[in-house]
């Protein structure tokens, strides 16, 4: 059964999504929720697993491949690297109303030795960058868009923070999108699993 949310398109209620897996559940039916990523990041799987705690049905998580992972993998792509980054951060670029999230710590994302991934930043990606730069981030940082990431359709849009957004309006990747940013994303070693990857076709 598709349930899946399509990003500002029609997408299924939670609360029905919750009650399906609950009176499935109930049925003596055994219920595979299957979700992009991880499941435990930015999936409401708290309110999948709070529903089904209140229904007394027993859950099993399976931890996946969170798009930042995937996407670092499939471009050779360290998100840690020593000496570049000694911090990692997930930041969503939606809140829910849709709008950028008035509670970002703009401090965090102007550090130099951050690295940070922002889920579902397409509506957002100017604004937030506009604050982050007003808030001392260094327009020149490393940073990249990646759309698909993973797929073989994958797509990846390279430029300073400071013009990625422009650059990704303009370029309309289809797809899930997402950003990275920080001196990491600027190795010059990155991109040898996108040159393996040519070669072999
Ligand atoms: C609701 S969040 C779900 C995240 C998912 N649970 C995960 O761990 O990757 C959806 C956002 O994840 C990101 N995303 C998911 N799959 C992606 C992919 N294959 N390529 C790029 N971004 C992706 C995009 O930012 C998208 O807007």
């Amino acid at each position: 059964m598709l349930v899946g949310k399509t990003g500002f398109g029609p997408s299924c209620k939670q609360e029905d999504i919750n009650a399906l897996m609950v009176g499935l559940a109930k049925q003596g039916k055994r219920v595979v929720r299957l979700k992009g990523g991880d499941p435990l990041i930015f999936g409401r799987a708290a309110e999948e697993l709070d529903a089904c705690a209140q229904a007394q049905i027993a859950v099993e998580v399976i931890p996946g491949i969170t798009a930042a992972q995937g996407a670092a993998a499939s471009l050779g792509l360290t998100l840690t690297g020593r000496g570049h980054a000694r911090r990692l951060q997930y930041v969503t670029g939606h809140a829910r109303d849709g709008h950028l999230p008035d509670d970002i710590d703009w401090k965090a994302l102007a550090d130099t030795a951050t690295t940070t991934a922002i889920y579902m930043p397409t509506r957002t990606l100017a604004d937030l960058v506009g604050k982050a730069l007003a808030e001392g981030l260094n327009p020149a940082t490393p940073a990249i868009a990646v759309a698909r990431a993973t797929r073989p359709d994958q797509q990846a849009v390279h430029a300073p923070i400071g013009d990625l957004p422009r650059k990704l309006a303009a370029a309309e990747l289809p797809g899930p999108v997402l950003v990275m940013l920080g001196r990491t994303i600027g190795r010059p070693d990155a991109g040898a699993v996108r040159a393996a990857r040519r070669q072999r076709g």
